[in-house]
């Protein structure tokens, strides 16, 4: 089997660098998703509660026998639960759901830096409870850009493990992820095949047909070389399976390079900007 390199967080814990991400798949049918994935080998589940699907997370890894330290399962708080006694309330509503006494990993989904009076460092501080009781093994946030994370090492204690963001061959997201690098903050990249739309790329196809692995090996290839965490998802059993096969081949300094060079900025965006996203779920 494929053996998937970890990474070392800023807090001394471990990372699977390949994980299996869950967004848009539907509660009933996640509990099936996961346990193809884990017994595919994927050890790392990316859910959120805004997806609605920790229920079928925590289903699939009780019934596959694993040892729950044996799965790194990362959950986000969802945007309307930013106050501290909502992300309390909301925290332990993700154990619950899930079905665990702990999750590996913890992140503020959104900065939102347009609502709650622009104030996520509350909501920073109380996650820093969660890492202290050890109900979150590690703490982290998602989209936040880089005057965000300056205002929490200026204001807080923790430095975020991770920042899970859009990255991607047509963004990526560079000053961000550079931010990232000088402050031992480990970049994600979320949507790292853009959806799918990047695999029809003719600079991705060309080195794909060149090396004889397929669009998605290669793209996700890429992000592994340049040192950040994926979790491609799909809920195709082949695609998972090819997924999962990116660590038998290298990838040429020109190839990296030539990808990265199909970055577009924020045309190449496949979600909404942070600086201004203000979504708060019904
Ligand atoms: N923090 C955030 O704000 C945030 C935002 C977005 C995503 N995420 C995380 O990132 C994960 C991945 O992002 P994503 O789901 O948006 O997009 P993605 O992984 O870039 O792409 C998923 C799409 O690509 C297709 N696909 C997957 N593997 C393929 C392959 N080998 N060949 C061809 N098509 C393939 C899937 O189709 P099928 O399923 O039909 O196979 C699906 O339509 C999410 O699940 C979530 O965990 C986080």
């Amino acid at each position: 089997m494929t053996s998937v390199p970890n990474i070392t967080l800023n807090d001394g814990r471990t990372i699977p660098q390949l994980g299996f991400g869950v967004f848009q798949i539907p509660q009933e049918e996640t509990a099936q998703a996961v346990s193809k994935a884990l017994e595919i080998g994927y050890r790392h589940i990316d859910t959120a509660e805004m997806y609605g699907n920790e229920a079928g997370v925590g289903e699939a890894v009780r019934s596959s026998g694993l040892d729950r330290g044996d799965v790194f399962i990362t959950s986000k708080l969802n945007n309307g639960f930013h106050r501290p006694d909502d992300a309390r309330k909301a925290f332990d509503g993700t154990l619950a759901a899930l079905g665990m006494d702990h999750v590996d990993l913890f992140l503020i989904h959104w900065p939102l830096p347009t609502l709650y009076d622009g104030d996520f460092v509350s909501t920073w501080k109380t996650l820093e409870e969660f890492k202290a009781d050890g109900r979150a093994r590690s703490i982290g946030v998602s989209n936040f850009q880089v005057a965000h994370l300056e205002r929490l090492a200026q204001e807080a204690d923790v430095v975020p493990a991770v920042n899970q963001i859009e990255v991607h061959p047509y963004t990526t997201n560079e000053l961000v992820r550079a931010y990232g690098f000088e402050h031992s903050i480990i970049t994600e990249a979320w949507s790292p095949i853009a959806k799918g739309t990047v695999l029809g790329d003719p600079v991705v196809t060309q080195i794909a047909e060149k090396i004889g692995k397929t669009p998605a090996q290669v793209v996700l290839r890429w992000h592994v070389e340049r040192g950040d965490v994926v979790f491609p998802k799909s809920t195709t059993p082949s695609r998972m399976e090819e997924n999962f096969v990116i660590f038998d081949f290298e990838l040429s300094d020109e190839d990296v390079d030539a990808i990265a060079g199909l970055d577009k900025g924020e045309e190449g965006r496949t979600g909404p900007n942070p600086d201004t996203f203000d979504y708060i779920p019904d």
